[in-house]
């Protein structure tokens, strides 16, 4: 199990279907190898369009990572479109984003969702596995559909593979939004998702690492950090700003 006091914290940036072109691509990674040089406490992962896997893998290295925003958990076959996660690795993959709130609107089902979050995990990478709310009741209701979609996610997965296990708390009201939600908000949501992963895998302690996403930057990075009881961020759009995504992982790092 994780020591959470030794476990390292982690900025993941999801750059969807962008930057247009490769070169771009290069310059944003370029730009942040810059500043993972000297962050000590931080795991920095980009996750670019499969496209810019491989001409970017020689770039990832010295704390700087690669992620995938998808992967098939089938090995091979007749799918058109699709990218195995057996495929990944070989390109120096160690993550992947399942369960995005974007492509839950596209159809990937919870069970689809498990699939995939059990395929990875079982050839050694890491998932990053997304959850959140769509929208918040005075009821308290989506407490259990969160609840719900870590059990349907984690279906099935042994308690030695938590290590391999990224909780994304991304409410799909805050993603893609002008603001993050507040801190003391964010530091409730991770107490409870880390009682729903004690609970279920009795394990003590905190165990799985949380990061939280949806409208992450420069400015909020450092409170969100500081008051919302989580180990990193997902970063979508503020990834795709070398110095942006820098003054985030910094912030991060000197927590
Ligand atoms: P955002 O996206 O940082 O642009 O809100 C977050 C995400 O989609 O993971």
């Amino acid at each position: 199990m994780l020591d959470m006091k030794k476990a390292k914290k982690l900025v993941v940036g999801n750059w969807k279907m962008n930057p247009m072109t490769l070169d771009e691509a290069k310059k944003i990674v370029t730009g942040v190898r810059k500043v993972v040089k000297g962050v000590k406490k931080t795991e920095v992962v980009i996750c670019p369009p499969y496209l810019y896997i491989q001409p970017l893998s020689s770039l990832a290295k010295d704390g700087l990572h690669l992620g995938a925003q998808n992967a098939n958990s089938n090995t091979t076959g007749p799918l058109t479109g699709e990218v195995s996660h057996m495929q990944l690795p070989q390109f120096n993959v160690r993550y992947v984003i399942v369960g995005h709130s974007e492509r839950r609107k596209m159809g990937e089902t919870d069970e689809k969702l498990n699939r995939k979050v059990l395929s990875i995990v079982g050839i050694g990478m890491t998932a990053i596995v997304c959850i959140g709310e769509e929208t918040r009741d005075s009821n308290g209701d989506y407490l259990e559909f969160i609840k719900q979609q870590i059990l349907k996610a984690l279906n099935g997965i042994a308690k030695k593979s938590l290590d391999n296990i990224i909780i994304a708390y991304e409410p799909v009201w805050a993603v893609g939004g002008k603001e993050a939600m507040t801190p003391i908000d964010l530091h409730e949501m991770s107490i409870y998702i880390k009682k729903v992963l004690k609970d279920t895998f009795s394990i003590a302690g905190d165990g799985v690492r949380v990061i939280y996403g949806g409208a992450v930057d420069k400015f909020n990075a450092q409170s969100l950090m500081k008051d919302g009881n989580v180990s990193g961020f997902l970063v979508g759009r503020q990834s795709l700003d070398a110095g942006s995504f820098s003054e985030i992982i910094k912030a991060v790092d000197t927590q």
